[in-house]
């Protein structure tokens, strides 16, 4: 039988096929070291899986409105109060089950067949599928090296056309760990404040920033810029809860809400109420864990950057945020899933090929691994860039 063309046209995913190589070998007893993991390698905090034991006890386990529970969606609001000073109600959020599903539902939502959505490269492997998957075509806008892999002004406004329907910001960014400050946000802001554009803010590694620099939310710019803003973020990268399968949007457009809430209505229904439980009392008990999670991730960070700098051949923008390392490869292969492939075979060691994020040349390394880990790891690569 021939299957739906909107599902076979999407692309495999490019973390997979080395990822699951490096798994196998593990299997097999081999001595693999994997800088691929795209989740914190923290347990998620007592404090946490308490609320969902106590889900379970108080029977919490039956259906929930399908846009999240009320107390959950208040602390949701309380938590874009306090942290990114931003007024929302009840009304303007909806819980889904992971962030993922979140931006999946609002391409679903806002997007009509030969719609156009700008994805500013590298971006994260999953915008392209859905926007495709969507019906509408995404329009990849390169950045570069030199201005932090952030999206100009300029380049954004030659994108533009008549079609398009939204532009997506990643800060801080999966793969280049970039973090806009609040004038670039503002340069982004001028460019399209005039224009029935939508900008799609996926903020899901907001609390995970070094240096002591801060998050602005492109919504927190301006009432015009909350008006165009969707903003998608969760709790799986934050409190270490990628399992759980939270993840939230808030947006003042209530047309918008309603018709996600119509989708999820009539596909996923409610995220897991258990989770939900768990997702309520991370946001609303918060203790030092976050903060202890992100002070090991800058120390990783710190040291990966300085050995991947003393390399030859490799180099790297100093990530700023999230827990990705993403290194310019392409003095050593321009092709950088050949790259993975030879390097995970030659010293067992696992990356991720750039070409999955728009970025070919180019490896992501993750830091949410021991430090152990990412001594021996680089040492490997070290050795095997030498030979
Ligand atoms: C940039 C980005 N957005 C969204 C997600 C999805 O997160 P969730 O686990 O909430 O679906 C990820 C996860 O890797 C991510 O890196």
């Amino acid at each position: 039988m021939e299957l739906s063309k909107r599902i076979t046209g999407i692309s495999p995913s490019a973390t997979l096929t080395i990822t699951s190589k490096a798994k196998a070998m593990k299997k097999d007893g081999i001595d693999v070291i994997s800088f691929g993991a795209g989740e914190p390698d923290f347990d998620t905090p007592e404090y946490i899986k308490d609320a969902a034991v106590a889900a379970i006890g108080g029977g919490k386990t039956k259906y929930t409105p399908s846009i999240g529970t009320v107390e959950l969606r208040q602390a949701i609001c309380d938590k874009l109060k306090s942290f990114n000073g931003l007024e929302y109600k009840q009304e303007n959020i909806i819980v889904s089950n992971g962030a993922k599903h979140s931006l999946f539902n609002i391409f679903q939502a806002i997007c009509q067949e030969g719609d156009e959505v700008i994805i500013p490269a590298p971006y994260w492997v999953s915008y392209t599928e859905m926007v495709k998957l969507s019906g509408a075509m995404p329009v990849i806008v390169g950045t570069n090296a030199a201005d932090g892999f952030k999206l100009k002004a300029d380049a954004l406004a030659k994108a533009i056309r008549p079609k398009t329907k939204a532009i997506i910001l990643n800060s801080p960014s999966n793969p280049t760990g970039c973090v806009y400050s609040k004038d670039e946000l503002e340069s982004i802001l001028e460019v399209i404040k005039d224009k029935d554009i939508r900008v799609v803010s996926d903020e899901i590694y907001e609390r995970l920033i070094y240096d002591g620099l801060g998050h602005t939310s492109f919504a927190s710019l301006s009432d015009r810029a909350k008006e165009m803003t969707i903003i998608v973020n969760g709790v799986s990268k934050t409190y270490s809860m990628t399992g759980w399968r939270i993840g939230y949007i808030a947006s003042t457009d209530l047309e918008l809400t309603k018709s996600i809430k119509n989708l999820q209505d009539h596909s996923s229904s409610n995220p897991s109420s258990i989770s939900q439980e768990a997702a309520l009392a991370a946001l609303s008990k918060e203790d030092d864990s976050v903060e202890k999670m992100k002070k090991e991730f800058e120390k990783r960070r710190d040291y990966m950057f300085e050995r991947i700098g003393s390399i030859e051949k490799l180099s790297c923008v100093k990530p700023q945020g999230a827990f990705y390392s993403f290194v310019d490869a392409s003095k050593v292969n321009k092709d950088s899933l050949e790259f993975a492939k030879k390097l995970l075979e030659d010293v067992q060691v696992a990356v991720i090929p750039g070409e999955g994020f728009g970025a070919p040349g180019f490896i992501r390394l993750s830091f949410a691994t021991s430090m152990e880990n990412i001594k021996e790891g680089l040492d490997r690569i070290e050795k095997w860039l030498r030979q």
